[in-house]
């Protein structure tokens, strides 16, 4: 079990352990060349590739990509069918590769939905590297953050009956989609837009959240760079002030460190 940062603080990190993304601008990045929508959505699996090895060339363990949310069934049906076939091409063409290169695949989200043809790509993929560590790729599809915690919550109320009322966050974690990975410390939303749009609810309580006009098609490692770099800046208090984490055993990393001074506090003041 990872620790939670309502319930701990978490230890710091120059770089992210987990990296969450919405993959935004798609049909943006498509209109602007004249091309239809969908064309942005296959240019779009390129820089998964692209972001993929620029995470593990980075010693990133986790990275979680929004790739269809429980909304995007309102788009168009040629839209959503398209995107579909996309996902099953996708899959066909990159689990070998991504198998090669250390890097366990899993799905999040409701895959009752899907055809059974994808299913089985989907369970096939994920039991094929399953052994792997390198790079932890999670890609949510037909995800919702709500529909995550409605799953966890009612998991929980079946296994635990008798305990009605007095559930606590260390009982639903586990019946959380994302229960075998820490919280993403470092979320980036392509395209403009600053918004969650139902992604991990639960999961972002405390990240940090970088926002880019680039529309996914164009996200590069410049961009990856410079979200790393905002990142390293931030200085991450997790409802503590400021002074209480420069006289934290961390602080050392704490870029603030440096120009403010350590204030001697009490002794019995609570060091979180
Ligand atoms: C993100 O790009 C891909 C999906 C949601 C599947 P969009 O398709 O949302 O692109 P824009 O936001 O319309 O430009
Ligand atoms: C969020 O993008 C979902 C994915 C990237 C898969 P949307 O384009 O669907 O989000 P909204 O509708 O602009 O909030
Ligand atoms: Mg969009």
């Amino acid at each position: 079990m990872f620790s939670s940062s309502t319930r701990t603080i978490p230890a710091h990190s120059p770089v992210p352990r987990h990296l969450a993304v919405i993959m935004d601008g798609n049909g943006r990045w498509a209109k602007k060349r004249f091309l239809p929508r969908v064309a942005g959505h296959q240019q779009g699996v390129e820089t998964v590739r692209r972001l993929v090895k620029g995470c593990t060339d980075r010693g990133i363990g986790h990275l979680t990509l929004f790739a269809f949310s429980s909304e995007n069934w309102r788009r168009p049906a040629e839209e959503v069918k398209y995107l579909m076939n996309l996902f099953v091409a996708a899959l066909e063409r990159e689990v070998g590769r991504m198998h090669q290169n250390g890097v366990r695949l899993r799905i999040i989200g409701d895959l009752s939905a899907f055809e059974p043809r994808l299913i089985d790509l989907i369970r096939r993929g994920e039991s094929l590297t399953a052994g792997n560590e390198k790079l932890h790729l999670t890609v949510a599809a037909n995800y919702g953050g709500r529909w995550d915690l409605m799953q966890a919550f009612n998991g929980l109320v079946q296994a635990y009956p008798e305990k009605a009322g007095n559930y606590t966050e260390v009982d639903l974690e586990p019946f959380l989609a994302m229960n075998y990975a820490p919280e993403p410390d470092l979320f980036i939303r392509t395209g403009g837009e600053q918004r969650i749009s139902n992604f991990l609810l639960w999961q972002l309580a405390y990240c940090e959240l970088f926002f880019t006009e680039q529309c996914w098609p164009d996200f590069d490692e410049a961009t990856l760079d410079t979200a790393i770099a905002s990142f390293r800046k931030r200085e991450r208090r997790f409802g503590r002030t400021s002074e209480q984490l420069l006289a934290a055993p961390d602080n050392k990393t704490n870029p603030l460190a440096a120009v403010l001074t350590a204030p001697t506090l009490p002794a019995e003041f609570p060091d979180a």
